[in-house]
């Protein structure tokens, strides 16, 4: 997992990951997102693990926060172990009034969509600096390697401009922990996402972009600290 927005100590994000924790019980099965937001959820949850007794499995959406997860003392389990999750929290880089998101940022969105799409209730925890009236931000797609100028071609054909995320000249491009590439798109303001998520998703050697469109809640930290929950 390799984190393109590598983002400053933000408050509002720990305001917004630890006030998201509360949503989780004891026997819970939860999806432990990616990125600095969730971060803060992953290690609160890990205290009430090891200090309150708390009794939960977690499911990881990347290599990150399987590490963070391991480190705070969650214990894991898998979809394969368990299907249905009851509830998923992660990040988001930009969330619409219509609670349609942009994730990927970290390049970890296909998992991130298949365990969040796996569980009851999907979460997103975000500073306010995330939040937009419409979706604007690059899309990020993950892309077979084997498939990667076509899939350029069919995006340009939807008029979206793509540039392949590299981690740096010197390194090359981003590999995900899948072993894709990610290509960042963008398409200027999203004015229908649902409609555009459908034309990427019919794109043979798109392995998964970062339109979500089943975000349930969002816990949104401000700079004077409060925490704002808005639910579809
Ligand atoms: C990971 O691929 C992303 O979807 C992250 O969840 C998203 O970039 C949010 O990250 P931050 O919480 O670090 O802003």
């Amino acid at each position: 997992m390799t984190d393109r927005n590598v983002s400053a100590e933000k408050p509002e994000k720990r305001s917004a990951g630890i006030a998201a924790a509360r949503l989780v019980r004891s026997g819970m099965v939860v999806g432990l997102g990616t990125g600095s937001t969730v971060a803060y959820t992953i290690k609160e949850l890990g205290r009430q693990v090891r200090e309150e007794g708390l009794n939960i499995l977690g499911v990881v959406t990347s290599y990150q926060s399987e590490m963070l997860a391991i480190e705070s003392g969650i214990p894991l389990t898998t979809l394969a172990q368990h299907q249905e999750l009851d509830l998923a929290i992660d990040g988001a880089d930009q969330v619409d009034v219509k609670m349609y998101a942009i994730k990927g940022g970290g390049a970890a969105h296909t998992r991130e969509k298949i365990v969040s799409v796996s569980a009851k209730h999907f979460v997103v925890v975000a500073d306010d600096s995330k939040m937009s009236k419409e979706l604007d931000r690059e899309v990020p797609v993950e892309v077979l390697p084997f498939a990667k100028e076509l899939v350029v071609k069919k995006i340009r054909e939807l008029g979206g401009k793509p540039e392949l995320r590299m981690a740096s000249r010197k390194d090359g491009p981003v590999i995900t922990d899948n072993g894709n590439f990610v290509l960042d798109v963008a398409f200027g303001v999203i004015e229908d996402p649902a409609a555009l998520s459908l034309q990427l998703s019919a794109i043979p050697g798109v392995v998964e972009h970062g339109i979500f469109s089943n975000v349930d809640e969002v816990y949104i930290g401000k700079t004077d600290g409060s925490v704002e929950i808005i639910k579809k």
